[in-house]
């Protein structure tokens, strides 16, 4: 290739220097998207209900070379999450990139087993925790007109589920709060987008609907087609995007 054109292309990718925070980092996609982060050469923070999980992750970017560092932290308290935010800063210096992706499943569940209770659990974490985020590091972003934010809905936020309806619910507000956020934000150079995963070879898919789906798709995602994606949306490359919903499934359905 042409060296002009590659390391244009390179520079377009490269995140040297930049500060990441991942939620849910410590398993699946999450961890796959820190460590695709940081061989990009982005600085990342951890941030786990799985203390241990984001640690060993943490660990293994640095023997990799890269940057890390991990945190509890429950996306549905303010306090953790201020904590972290704060942390991030004082290791890295500021916050260029945020992704959402902790979040839990609802247990396969129909309509009948879902009582408010239950509904409220898992509006608190997939959706109310996004804000909560969003929120923490929205002053430093603004600050400096400059911010990724990816959030990490799911295609059953996209065109529903046979089950956990309140789970395609708090995924399908993902997907509309990135929209207005990205129309609100986007004069202040914040870019807000969404990466909307098929099933995906991770422990939560395996509580699921893994064996059926084996038979309906030619291959299942991987954690990092996930990252790839993830990736881009944090890059120079996707400067031009907000507001928008990619969804690496191999097919499955269309937006
Ligand atoms: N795997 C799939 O097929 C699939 C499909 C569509 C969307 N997704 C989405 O991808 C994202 C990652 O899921 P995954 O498949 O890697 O699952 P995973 O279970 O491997 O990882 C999820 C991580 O989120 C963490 N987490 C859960 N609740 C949390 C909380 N309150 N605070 C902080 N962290 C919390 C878990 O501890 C775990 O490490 C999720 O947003 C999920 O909804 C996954």
């Amino acid at each position: 290739m042409n060296k002009m054109i590659s390391e244009n292309i390179y520079s377009f990718y490269a995140l040297e220097g930049k500060s990441a925070i991942v939620t849910g980092a410590g398993n699946g996609i999450g961890k796959a998207t820190a460590r695709l982060l940081a061989a990009f050469g982005a600085n990342v923070m951890l941030c786990d209900i799985e203390e241990e999980s984001a640690e060993a992750a943490a660990g293994q970017i640095c023997a990799e070379g890269g940057r890390a560092v991990s945190m509890y932290c429950d996306i549905t308290d303010r306090d953790l999450i201020e904590k972290t935010v704060n942390k991030t800063v004082e290791e890295f210096g500021t916050v260029d990139i945020l992704v959402n992706n902790g979040a839990t499943l609802g247990g396969g569940k129909p309509i009948a087993k879902v009582d408010p209770p239950e509904f409220a659990r898992l509006i608190d974490t997939n959706l109310t925790g996004v804000f909560y985020f969003i929120y923490a590091v929205l002053p430093i972003m603004r600050a400096k007109k400059y911010g990724k934010i990816i959030n990490i809905s799911s295609g059953a936020g996209v065109v529903g589920g046979e089950t956990d309806f309140h789970y395609a619910a708090a995924k399908g507000g993902v997907i509309a709060m990135s929209k207005g956020l990205a129309r609100e934000l986007g004069h202040e150079s914040i870019n807000v987008n969404v990466v909307a995963p098929g099933l995906t070879n991770t422990r939560m898919a395996h509580e699921w609907e893994f064996e059926p789906a084996l038979k309906r798709f030619y291959r299942v995602g991987e954690p990092v087609d996930m990252a790839a994606a993830v990736v881009f949306l944090a890059s120079d490359a996707a400067g031009y995007f907000s507001g928008q919903v990619i969804s690496p499934n191999g097919g499955e359905y269309m937006i």
